[in-house]
């Protein structure tokens, strides 16, 4: 409401579109937290585009985003992680001013052992013509064009973390009353960070560059202390770990897989457009993030995120080489 009214001229719509995401969110959690109960872990034997297992709650949260948002009349397109193609919307529905593009399930690798996952967004206006069906060139827009990027993360508390371009703030949901309650005004993440997150097993993939950089975060270098390390394996608690506590998180392309493993439309410009209103940085090792102009509705890149200062150390060495 607070950011609504720095905007005399707001519709309310673009509120009601982050309403009917915690809806999803809520949907989820709720999933999420009685996963061992109900028949809603484990994979299913379909991949989705990047040729990841889908696993069923990845179709479940899947389904629950686009059911929460596709009948609102407040969007004109919508593109998932687990979905080749952008999703209309449908015919008997307007088409709204908004473009959502999701990731609905991160960490699949960790539903089944009850380890932290997350759900990603990231909003656009449309800039297709208003009135027409949203199409792809809709969804490929820069990071620095988002009107809206936020995740939520199912923790140990489930918690909405988003930015309106005015800051970052973290609502925390509580489950007595089903609402998202401020709970973290105006994060700021630490300059230099704590800890260090990357899956050292890729180490003899990875370039010199990126060995040495490292390296430096784990052993110190010259005037930088060395980090502790720390990988959950799910981007979006990693990504959050290192935002509240100062960190740098970096899923590097290496020589089999140039472009990495992490997505840029809807893992790497959300998180890179919220580190950045929280004062950190976030490239793919040699480009700010945001200013990637998307080719692809799934194209893959690089990523090094988090703390300023350490972001700025290792894309200084990674992109001299
Ligand atoms: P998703 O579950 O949406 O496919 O994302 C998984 C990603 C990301 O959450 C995490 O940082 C990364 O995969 C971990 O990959 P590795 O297991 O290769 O380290
Ligand atoms: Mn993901
Ligand atoms: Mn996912």
């Amino acid at each position: 409401m607070e950011q609504e009214r720095l905007h005399p001229e707001a519709t309310g719509d673009l509120s009601n579109l982050l309403y009917d995401i915690c809806l999803a969110a809520k949907i989820i959690a709720r999933n999420v937290r009685r996963a061992g109960l109900t028949d809603i872990l484990g994979g299913t034997t379909t991949v989705n585009v990047s040729g990841d297992l889908q696993q069923k709650l990845d179709l479940v949260a899947n389904e629950t985003v686009r059911n929460s948002l596709q009948h609102t009349g407040r969007i004109c397109v919508m593109a998932s992680e687990e979905d080749e193609a952008p999703i209309p919307v449908p015919a008997n529905v307007p088409a709204g001013k908004y473009v959502v593009l999701y990731d609905p399930l991160d960490g699949s690798s960790n539903i089944d052992v009850n380890v932290s996952i997350g759900t990603i967004f990231s909003i656009y206006r449309r800039v297709s013509p208003e009135g027409t069906p949203g199409k792809l060139a809709d969804c490929l827009q820069e990071g620095l064009r988002q009107v809206v990027a936020g995740y939520i993360l199912y923790g140990s508390s489930t918690m909405l973390v988003y930015t309106t371009g005015n800051g970052v703030h973290g609502f925390t949901l509580d489950p007595t009353i089903g609402e998202f309650l401020l709970s973290h005004a105006h994060i700021r993440t630490p300059e230099v960070g704590k800890y260090y997150s990357v899956n050292e097993s890729n180490w003899n993939k990875w370039t010199p560059a990126t060995q040495r950089v490292v390296g430096a975060f784990k052993n110190g270098d010259g005037a930088m202390k060395g980090k502790t390390a720390r990988y959950i394996g799910s981007l979006v608690a990693d990504f959050h770990r290192n935002l509240i506590s100062g960190g740098v998180f970096l899923y590097p392309g290496d020589r089999k897989v140039p472009q990495g493993k992490l997505r840029l439309l809807y893992e790497a410009a959300p998180l890179a457009f919220i580190v950045e209103q929280a004062g950190g940085a976030a490239t793919d090792g040699s480009r700010r993030i945001l200013e990637i102009a998307p080719q692809e509705l799934h194209q893959h890149t690089p990523l090094v995120i988090g703390s300023r200062s350490d972001v700025e150390f290792a894309t200084a060495r990674m992109a001299a080489e």
